[in-house]
């Protein structure tokens, strides 16, 4: 943004003016939350009718995928354009190869199918990282001790496939290994899914704010101690963002995605600037539980809390935000709430 030389200078100049009533506060705003911004994240597990909370998500559940169709139409009435979903893979279908990732007929799969045969104008996205689906809880294959880059890159290429099969809108891979966008976008066009589109979580950092998800989905038990440090990204680095991305960017991703988000609001505008493309940044379990828990103890209005973070994403220059709040901020927005205004 240029600088602005100063025209006119107090007492003649007052930017309390603009500031004084509601009306005035609304229509000089610069940005403004929508709903068609925001992708809510939900997590499948298995089972009829079963709603299971998740201690460290207040508010959040997991759904047995008969429960999906409903919660999709709220979605829509909404102006939610896109859900993204997480399976709590049952602990006997992981194993060391993750094997289930593939398995056209696993959680995630028939999800997938039931939200697309009731609400086909929702979008759907699709993980692509193994974690779900591994005994050790590592995105990727392990061999002694090690993350494999090449090997594990041929198994999101299956997992990616098997997700556009069932219906998947969007395929969406978190796992960091290099060049698996690349040949994620050759497996979907060699098997006919030109169409499908590639959502690159191309910055994603090794972060501690995702322990509530892990828990979620059940990867925390199975990773023990283990990180992802080899994989993701350092909290100390931008310009590896940047070349992350530009890799991306390269091997023909549609849209990108900085993920945490609050920490990473100047990795979101240095993205965006750079690129110009779709970006996407992720509101992490950990940040929505910091606010929820806080405001459970009554030391924060939690609704507030969040509606103001999410326009700092809209500030920073993200062009749309998965958030556990998507379906809650959606539903005050359209009761004429806004941030900041
Ligand atoms: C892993 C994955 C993670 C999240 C989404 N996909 C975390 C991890 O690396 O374990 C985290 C999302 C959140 O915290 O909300 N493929």
């Amino acid at each position: 943004m240029a600088a602005i030389p100063p025209l006119a200078s107090f007492p003649a100049l007052r930017l309390r003016r603009l500031r004084r009533t509601d009306w005035l506060r609304r229509l000089v705003a610069e940005h403004r939350l929508d709903p068609a911004d925001l992708i809510q994240p939900l997590f499948v597990c298995e089972g009829h009718r079963r709603r299971e909370p998740i201690p460290s998500l207040p508010g959040i559940h997991r759904l047995s995928v008969d429960l999906l169709p409903a919660v999709a139409e709220r979605c829509v009435a909404l102006g939610i354009p896109a859900v993204a979903l997480f399976p709590a893979t049952p602990p006997e279908r992981k194993s060391e190869a993750a094997e289930e990732a593939w398995n056209p007929d696993n959680l995630v799969c028939r999800a997938i199918r039931e939200i697309k045969r009731h609400v086909p104008e929702l979008g759907v996205i699709g993980d692509v990282a193994l974690d779900p689906y591994t005994t050790h809880g590592q995105d990727g294959l392990v061999r002694d001790g090690v993350v494999l880059n090449d090997e594990t890159v041929a198994a999101l290429q299956r997992q990616a496939v098997t997700l556009a099969a069932a219906g998947c809108d969007i395929v969406a891979p978190s796992d960091m290994m290099d060049g698996r966008i690349r040949a994620v976008r050759e497996a979907l066009d060699r098997e006919g899914f030109q169409e499908t589109v590639v959502l690159s979580y191309a910055a994603k950092y090794a972060s501690a704010f995702y322990g509530p998800f892990r828990e979620a989905v059940g990867s925390k038990a199975a990773l023990g101690t283990a990180d992802k440090k080899t994989y993701q990204m350092s909290p100390a680095n931008v310009a590896e963002a940047l070349r992350e991305v530009a890799l991306d960017v390269a091997e023909a991703a549609d849209m990108v995605m900085v993920k945490p988000g609050l920490p990473y609001l100047d990795v979101v505008r240095a993205v965006k600037e750079a690129f110009g493309l779709p970006t996407l940044v992720y509101h992490v379990s950990g940040e929505y539980a910091m606010i929820r828990a806080a405001g459970e103890r009554g030391w924060l209005d939690a609704d507030a809390c969040m509606m103001e973070c999410l326009l700092a994403f809209k500030r920073a220059g993200a062009d749309a935000i998965l958030t556990y709040a998507a379906m809650e901020v959606a539903g005050r927005l359209r009761d004429g709430r806004t941030a900041g205004g």
